[in-house]
């Protein structure tokens, strides 16, 4: 049983090689950004409401059109399933039993085929990186769409990958570069090596029909070339042509983005600086908040992530407007530790959380948290 999400870090970093613990926890550069996120969050503090006789708050919510029991979403984590024997299918059932919707990385380990058969494919989003090859892309898509998913998430601050010193001085750069060592290290755990080199060599299986998910030692250099660093909002139009499912992008933190995305006809957008691993020094998705909210003007769902590792997190993005948080490391670690109970254990701890944090607040229902809003709220920065 895993107490608390700093509770599955630690069990995380004690069960993981290193080096994977490291491509996990860690950010871009200086890693002020990841910093910036959990300080951003610890500066808005509360004002309880004592006497308001609010015992179960209701946290139901609809995100993207889909119920969830409370707004808290998980975020695409890239190989995430190399960190347990189960691979995503772990994850996205943990989350599925929870009532809340999973976003799927593109660099999955399983194809979207297989993790879809396992849930409700209502309860999945799919992101994607867009690829040079635009027949790839569309291919994708067209697969995302037969395996049932109607969410789509288009991540757009990942032009270039910087520098992650700790990968560096792990001599971690990617997947298909893995050395003797780090894969022995794999190997302390029954199961891991199965998994990565002959699961039918199926290494990011979403891959492999374009020959780049074969094995981990041939294709990354690949998939780095593929990934097109020049996409533009023509290519987002485009995106908003082929796909005729909830469009949703990811890695917006500019008002005036937000306003072009709105404008684009995006259902939503995710207030994100990719967990502190992209634009070193970038604001936090939760700072940028506020300025989102009034520039969407109601036309789109804004999802926001970086750094959330409470329940009271959640509690203080929803009374600035937001409608649910993604967590990307929390159920990673999760996983990590204690596989699809483990996920389930963090879901659960941040669900406790936000319920005990709206009775101490006096809100018994989500619109009471948005209607109170920023009286909930100070900002001690
Ligand atoms: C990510 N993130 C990410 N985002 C994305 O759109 N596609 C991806 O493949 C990945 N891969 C990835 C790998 C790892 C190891 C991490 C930690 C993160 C970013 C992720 O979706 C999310 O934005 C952040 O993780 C949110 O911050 P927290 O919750 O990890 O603090």
């Amino acid at each position: 049983m895993l107490i608390s999400v700093e509770d599955a870090r630690l069990a995380a970093r004690r069960t993981l090689p290193r080096w994977l613990f490291d491509y996990v926890d860690g950010g871009a550069y200086s890693e002020a950004s990841l910093k910036n996120n959990f300080a951003s969050l610890s500066a808005v503090r509360f004002i309880p409401a004592i006497l308001c006789g609010v015992s179960a708050p209701d946290t139901a919510v609809k995100i993207l059109e889909t119920h969830q029991t409370f707004p808290l979403v998980l975020a695409p984590v890239g190989m995430g399933g190399l960190l347990s024997v189960e691979g995503e299918v772990a994850v996205v059932r943990a989350a599925a039993a929870a009532g809340i919707q999973t976003c799927l990385s593109h660099f999955s380990i399983q194809s979207i085929e297989d993790i879809a058969r396992a849930v409700d494919p209502a309860l999945l989003m799919f992101q994607l990186y867009i690829f040079r090859d635009r027949a790839i892309t569309r291919d994708t898509l067209q697969r995302v769409w037969n395996a049932g998913v109607r969410t789509l998430v288009v991540t757009v601050d990942t032009p270039v990958t910087p520098m992650r010193e700790r990968d560096a001085r792990n001599g971690f750069r990617s997947i298909s570069k893995l050395s003797f060592r780090h894969f022995t290290q794999m190997m302390i755990r029954p199961g891991w090596t199965w998994n990565m080199a002959h699961k039918g060599g199926r290494l990011m299986a979403n891959l492999e029909p374009y020959g780049m998910g074969k094995t981990f030692f041939a294709q990354s250099a690949t998939i780095s070339r593929e990934l097109d660093p020049t996409i533009n909002w023509l290519d987002l139009k485009w995106i908003r042509e082929v796909w005729k499912g909830r469009l949703v992008i990811k890695g917006v933190l500019h008002p005036e983005d937000t306003r072009r995305s709105a404008e684009l006809g995006a259902e939503g957008i995710v207030l994100s600086n990719h967990g502190g691993r992209q634009l070193d020094g970038a604001v936090s998705g939760f700072e940028m908040l506020s300025e989102n909210v009034q520039a969407a003007n109601g036309r789109l769902d804004i999802l926001v992530d970086g750094g959330f590792r409470y329940g009271s997190d959640i509690a203080k993005a929803m009374a600035l407007g937001a409608s649910g948080v993604m967590i990307g490391r929390p159920w990673a670690f999760g996983l990590a530790a204690e596989g699809q109970k483990g996920v389930a254990d963090v879901i659960d701890y941040f669900h406790q959380g936000l319920r005990s944090t709206m009775t101490l607040l006096g809100a018994r229902d989500i619109a009471a948290l948005r209607e109170g809003g920023k009286d909930f709220l100070r900002d001690v920065s």
